[in-house]
């Protein structure tokens, strides 16, 4: 339970923390005793996760509400994380545009690019540089399994995945000899408020909770980790297939729900 305290502490710094996964990172960070900052744009969902963690466990919390596709997101923040030792980064805030990329607005998907790569990128230099000269710390970036298949009418989501998928590869193995693990998260389908879940995609589908704890328990052990049964075998099977076949596959999965928000 404590060894996460003592190996990224005292301070972590969540994305996306007002729902989802980053709701449940939050959670599962206070519960090891890791104060907190959290951040995306609801600040009323994060003022109540705040009250919660620090009267059921106790920590620090820190309020950061903030559009991640904005500009100057590190002029905004830096006046909460620059007092603070964050040595645990989740870069968890993400969305997605359904439907053909040409039939998208260009100013959403670069606003996905932006929340999806550009912040993870931004925070990952200014904190990863910190935890650097400490010797100490380690950072999770949100990817997918998608990030292992090209999928039509999510092809900028797919592309921001496969990002940050090879940005936290890569970073793991710079930052590996001064004492910082880096670690790529690949869920599949999981039950946040991302997904509107097709029944056959809600079968498969992992709780939050499950996926989270997953995560915690491999950071440092591994650079790339892919929880569930389901998602293990379907990024294993890109990895068998001709490229072409991947993308058929994860559109026969992924379609369904697609549909469901009206993309196809
Ligand atoms: N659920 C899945 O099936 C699944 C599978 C693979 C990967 N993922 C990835 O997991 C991550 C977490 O998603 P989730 O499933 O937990 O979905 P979620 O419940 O929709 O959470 C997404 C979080 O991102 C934040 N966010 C979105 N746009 C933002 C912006 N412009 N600025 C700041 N924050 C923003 C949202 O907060 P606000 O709306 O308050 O800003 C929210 O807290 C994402 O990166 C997603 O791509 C999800």
């Amino acid at each position: 339970m404590a060894e996460l305290l003592a190996k990224y502490g005292p301070w972590a710094m969540v994305t996306g923390a007002s729902s989802g996964m980053g709701a449940e990172f939050a959670r599962q960070l206070a519960a090891r005793g890791l104060n907190l900052v959290l951040t995306a744009r609801r600040e009323e969902l994060l003022i109540r996760l705040s009250d919660e963690l620090s009267s059921q466990h106790g920590v620090e919390t820190r309020v950061a509400a903030l559009d991640l596709s904005r500009d100057d997101i590190l002029g905004e923040l830096e006046r909460v994380i620059d007092p603070l030792e964050i040595g645990l980064l989740i870069n968890n805030a993400g969305f997605t545009n359904d439907g053909d990329l040409l039939d998208n607005d260009l100013d959403a998907e670069i606003r996905l690019l932006h929340v999806n790569c550009r912040a993870p990128l931004m925070l990952s230099h200014v904190l990863g540089a910190r935890m650097r000269e400490r010797r100490r710390g380690g950072m999770i970036f949100l990817a997918s399994t998608v990030a292992f298949a090209a999928v039509s009418q999510w092809a900028n989501y797919s592309a921001s995945k496969a990002y940050a998928l090879v940005l936290a590869e890569s970073l793991a193995k710079e930052l590996r000899p001064h004492g910082v693990d880096v670690m790529a998260l690949c869920p599949g389908f999981t039950r946040t408020e991302f997904a509107k879940l097709a029944p056959v995609n809600n079968a498969m589908a992992m709780d939050a909770d499950k996926v989270v704890a997953f995560a915690l328990s491999k950071l440092g052990r591994t650079t790339v980790a892919i929880p569930g049964f389901f998602n293990k075998f379907a990024v294993a099977s890109t990895r068998l297939q001709p490229r072409a076949l991947n993308s058929f596959v994860y559109k026969k999965i992924i379609g369904p729900t697609q549909r469901l928000s009206g993309a196809v």
